[in-house]
């Protein structure tokens, strides 16, 4: 493939940078609109003037805002699309604001609008300082990869076109904003409503030597299409005429030929293009076409393609799986719950997918990570999360595609909260592998269908160890943080199954064989139901621990043998139970570490020396255990595999 002319293209919003205006809905966002529109005459002839006669009218001073409300009433009338498209043009070139003012859920707007802009102008009030919701904004950018940033200062005129205000704010807000790496090209005092530094310098801001805003603008950078991306054809419609069947898409990324071999995801089912078209029709069509352009192909084979599917080169298509982890940005009213299902958008494709899990949450407008972790994100809050189609999807790092890499979550109808993806391994064989033995299966309670409700699998965390050596207390501090995670989880502790199950047993060897045999098979039996167990017992004999395990993996429960190995001495000092003294004073028999021995575990796959390691760190290293244990995606006898601290 040569790098050629660029084709002409039929796609005109290509050729028109793409920004959205971003701010409380205070600060002069619909005034701003308006003025631009008038300072650039981009407004339709007339218009200005009927406004201000209907304001005398009504004896109404005249306001900037006014021609943007009459220009969206009126396109209302004409078109029904999602997200009001307004236009203005400078001797530089065309602009699209894509979002408007007035919307009643502005931030899910933002979150469609800002995913295909180019650059952002966030309006700040220069009589507040950053608000909330200013800093929201800053990160959402940063979520959507919004990388060109003008901040636009309004109200200069309120505060007396104070240079020192305006310095501040700068300040503040670049701090701010440096963490996300985004780096404002251009920080502009001005006045919308009296029109400082919009399109002419303000005489009452002679400190300001910069660009005005339009100026400013017309310095961005129209984003290249990234044609030197692979190929991703984002197919939207088939259509027949006659016996040909035209399939019609936009090329986000990359670019092809005719010729060129063209498989089609999810499914990867492969063929060779046969043409190209464009539309109106010319006499000769393209052998070529690239990305930002809409096209038509035609294939030599009939394969199976529709709308939703995403056309790529083969050895470079992108992730075909079920799961996905993805940094998320939530704003309905209901949170975003483990385990309930919501259609996610992505590209053209829509599915069915469950949250199944939440890694890290943080505030929106901190940024903070909050220490708590449950299974429920919140208004306003971003997560580290991984999601679980239905079926297939065809999907890639936003870093590598920005168009398939981001999503929305819509839920009762709405859009919910938006994604980008990352993670996302680009390993095809694995991949296909993954989704065909995990995808959703219709049978209630099969084992599969559990592991869907509960969002990972059961297993079984075997603590073996001293009496005293921390094993319980370490068990019922595991309990709480899985179970808060969302996490469906029991304990088995030895004490406790004492006192029922195993109220007919003793210390002596065989009595501890049964002991451990009883526990394990009702480890296996809960584990079986979907639960994470955790067992508490000093299972002091290897070969118990053994039969152990073999209980477990035969029924296909992923088992590790952890050993909370504390010394002797230190239990002996503990002496919670002040059984140490009783056996030393020869007051109980059998006492393990006494009078009966502790077989050390060989091979444990976690060995934690509570003498040396704080309970917090042991607690972490289990958990890191307890989560890749149960994870859907382990297999049983592969359980342990790669795991170490
Ligand atoms: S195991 O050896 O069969 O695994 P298990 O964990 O169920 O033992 O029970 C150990 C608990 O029983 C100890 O924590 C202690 O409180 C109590 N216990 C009473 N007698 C003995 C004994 N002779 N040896 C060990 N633990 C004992």
């Amino acid at each position: 493939m040569h790098a050629s002319a660029p084709l002409p293209s039929t796609d005109e919003d290509a050729q028109k940078l793409k920004i959205v205006i971003v701010g409380h809905v205070d600060h002069g966002k619909s005034t701003l609109i308006g003025r631009l529109l008038f300072d650039t005459h981009s407004l339709p002839d007339g218009k200005i003037e009927q406004i201000q006669k209907a304001c005398a009218a009504e004896g109404m001073d005249f306001e900037y805002a006014f021609l943007l409300d009459a220009l969206l009433e009126e396109q209302e009338q004409n078109i029904t699309i999602d997200t009001t498209q307004i236009q203005f043009r400078t001797a530089a070139r065309n602009y699209v604001i894509v979002d408007a003012p007035g919307h009643k859920e502005f931030l899910k707007n933002m979150i469609t609008g800002a995913a295909s802009a180019d650059a952002a102008v966030v309006l700040l009030d220069a009589r507040e300082g950053l608000q909330e919701q200013t800093r929201r904004h800053g990160y959402l950018l940063s979520l959507l990869g919004v990388k060109q940033v003008l901040v636009a200062v309004n109200k200069m005129d309120l505060v007396d076109f104070s240079q020192e205000t305006f310095t501040n704010l700068e300040r503040d807000y670049r701090a701010f904003l440096e963490p996300y790496d985004i780096r404002p090209l251009a920080f502009i005092p001005m006045s919308a409503k009296h029109g400082h530094n919009i399109v002419v310098p303000s005489e009452k801001m002679t400190w300001f030597s910069g660009d005005t805003l339009l100026a400013a603008l017309d310095h961005l950078r129209q984003p290249p299409a990234p044609i030197e991306k692979p190929l991703r054809f984002v197919v939207q419609d088939i259509y027949r005429f006659d016996a040909r069947r035209l399939i019609v898409g936009r090329i986000e990324s990359g670019q092809f030929s005719v010729g060129d071999e063209i498989e089609f995801y999810p499914g990867e089912k492969k063929s060779k293009i046969k043409s190209i078209e464009v539309w109106p029709t010319t006499e000769k069509q393209p052998t070529q076409a690239q990305a930002g352009q809409s096209v038509a192909i035609t294939l030599e084979e009939q394969i199976f393609v529709e709308r939703g599917h995403i056309g790529a080169h083969p050895e470079h298509g992108p992730v075909e799986g079920t799961t996905f982890s993805a940094r998320v940005f939530w704003l309905a009213d209901q949170p975003l719950t483990v385990g309930q299902s919501y259609t996610l958008k992505l590209a053209t494709q829509q599915v069915e997918a469950r949250l199944e899990r939440v890694d890290r949450l943080m505030d929106s407008a901190t940024l903070a990570p909050l220490v708590e972790t449950r299974p429920q994100i919140a208004r306003n809050e971003v997560a580290e999360l991984v999601f679980r189609t239905r079926r297939p999807l065809a999907f890639d790092n936003s870093d590598e595609v920005q168009v398939t890499g981001r999503f929305v979550v819509v839920t009762e109808g709405r859009i919910g909260g938006g994604g980008v993806i990352f993670g996302a391994q680009y390993d095809r064989a694995a991949n296909v592998a993954r989704s065909a033995h995990l995808s959703w299966t219709d049978d209630p309670v099969s084992p599969e269908a559990r592991i869907d409700h509960f969002g990972h699998r059961g297993a079984v965390l075997w603590l073996t160890g001293l009496s005293g050596s921390g094993k319980s207390t370490l068990a019922v501090a595991l309990q709480a943080r899985l179970f808060r995670q969302g996490i469906a989880v029991t304990l088995l502790d030895g004490d406790n199954l004492r006192h029922g199950l195993n109220a007919n047993l003793g210390f002596s060897v065989a009595d501890r064989k049964e002991n451990i045999r009883r526990a394990a098979e009702a480890a296996k039996l809960l584990a079986e139901a979907g639960l994470v167990v955790i067992t508490s017992l000093i299972s002091p004999f290897e070969a118990d621990r053994q039969n152990a395990a073999e209980i477990c993996r035969q029924a296909g429960i992923p088992f590790a043998e952890v050993y909370v190995s504390t010394p002797l001495e230190i239990c002996e000092a503990r002496d919670p139970k002040s059984l140490y003294k009783k056996a030393r004073a020869g007051e109980i028999k059998d006492f393990t570490g006494i009078d009966s021995p502790y077989e050390p575990p060989t091979t444990p796959v976690l060995e934690l020396r509570t003498d040396l390691l704080s309970k917090e760190q042991s607690l972490e290293h289990l958990l890191k255990l307890a989560t890749k244990l149960s994870h859907r995606d382990t297999l049983p006898g592969e359980e342990a595999a790669g795991f170490s601290i």
